[in-house]
């Protein structure tokens, strides 16, 4: 049942080239327009919308913050990213030009449901993206668009996030589009550029042997900190996520730039410290950035192990630990970047004996608050 693997985070982990590929499928129509599941509201709801809030829990919300790149890139509406346990209890501004973007892997998490319904009470419109149909959330939402993932077994969630990602891209896209922003073979070209990601991920699954060596080496270390910049920095988030959850280890995930304003009293002779470098494509700003985080870092004794785009070679030169990713357009990035993390939370907490599928005091579907 395990398809081979040790484990069910293992056997996901592997299936997200397929799970991308199918989340994919079939959604631009012969007009060249993104096609959502469900959806009960009009173009020109869609057009009316000002304000973008995207609410969810945990890796969702991850992928959240990876959306709010994007859409804010590709729609020009403000998008805000909230965990769903602190929106539901505040005052947000919400009217019917505003659209809630709910999303959530179960389609059950009490909190980003009870958000769900908050926002509905002030008559925002509901777009809900998720993994389980017929669940509760997409049955509460104006739209739906689901995430073709298959039934995610391993608590920590791994294709799940990566097909929402996916998810998220086909939102903007389809936001930028109608209202638009974008034209019809630009979206087609960033469809494009999604369609071959599955194909550089298997590449870069069939790479991860020295992850795997280097699982081995941390499982030790009393702290692993994590840092990235733009969609590098949920990505951060995440891996420190699946860190903490699987491996019981302390971990924290910083944006590069702050850094100097606090974190970096926390780095001493050998602490591990993950960085997510930028594509050097295009002009390249905030690879140099992160590059000169990576060397910040080190100065202080870090151990650096750095996910960086393949022919990146300057980096080596900060690196302890390289992981070379495939290229891909810097907001689609975190299809990549955040593999190498998901395999490497995996094989630590094994190394340390844990049981990967079923991490302590978790459960797969979180329905009370
Ligand atoms: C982490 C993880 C959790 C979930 C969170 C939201 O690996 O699995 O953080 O992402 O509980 O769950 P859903 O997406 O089902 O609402």
């Amino acid at each position: 049942e395990k398809g081979g693997h040790d484990y069910f985070m293992l056997k996901e982990i592997a299936e997200q080239p397929q799970a991308i590929a199918d989340t994919l499928l079939g959604r631009l129509s012969d007009r060249g327009e993104i096609v959502l599941d469900e959806v009960r509201l009009t173009d020109q709801d869609l057009r009316d919308v000002d304000k973008i809030f995207i609410v969810a829990c945990g890796t969702s919300y991850h992928a959240g913050m990876v959306a709010k790149y994007a859409i804010e890139h590709w729609v020009r509406i403000p998008c805000e990213v909230e965990l769903a346990s602190e929106f539901r209890y505040r005052d947000p501004i919400l009217d019917r030009s505003t659209l809630v973007v709910a999303i959530s892997q179960s389609g059950e998490s009490m909190d980003t449901l009870m958000a769900l319904r908050h926002a509905k009470e002030q008559k925002a419109r509901v777009l809900a993206i998720c993994n389980t149909n017929g669940s509760t959330i997409p049955r509460e939402s104006d739209a739906v668009l689901y995430t073709h993932g298959g039934p995610e077994i391993a608590v920590a969630s791994t294709k799940a996030f990566l097909t929402q990602l996916v998810a998220c891209y086909l939102i903007g896209l389809h936001l930028a589009q109608i209202r638009g922003v974008m034209y019809a073979d630009e979206v087609a070209a960033v469809v494009e550029k999604l369609q071959r990601t599955p194909d550089s991920l298997r590449t870069l699954l069939g790479q991860m042997e020295d992850v795997r060596e280097l699982a081995r080496d941390l499982k030790t270390a009393s702290t692993v900190l994590f840092i990235g910049r733009h969609v590098g920095y949920p990505v951060a988030l995440e891996g420190a996520l699946k860190l903490k959850e699987l491996a019981y280890m302390h971990a924290e995930g910083f944006a590069a730039g702050e850094l100097k304003h606090g974190p970096i009293a926390l780095i001493d002779e050998g602490t591990p410290v993950v960085c997510v470098v930028p594509s050097p494509a295009g002009r390249g700003v905030m690879r140099d950035k992160v590059v000169s985080n990576i060397q910040e870092v080190r100065a202080r004794g870090a151990r650096t192990i750095v996910i960086a785009e393949e022919g990146d070679e300057d980096v080596r030169a900060y690196a302890d630990h390289l992981i070379p990713v495939p290229a891909t357009p810097t907001l689609l990035a975190p299809l990549m970047t955040t593999v190498p993390l998901q395999i490497l939370a995996c094989e630590i907490a094994a190394a340390r004996g844990h049981d990967v599928d079923q991490p302590r005091n978790l459960a797969k579907s979180v329905t009370v608050e």
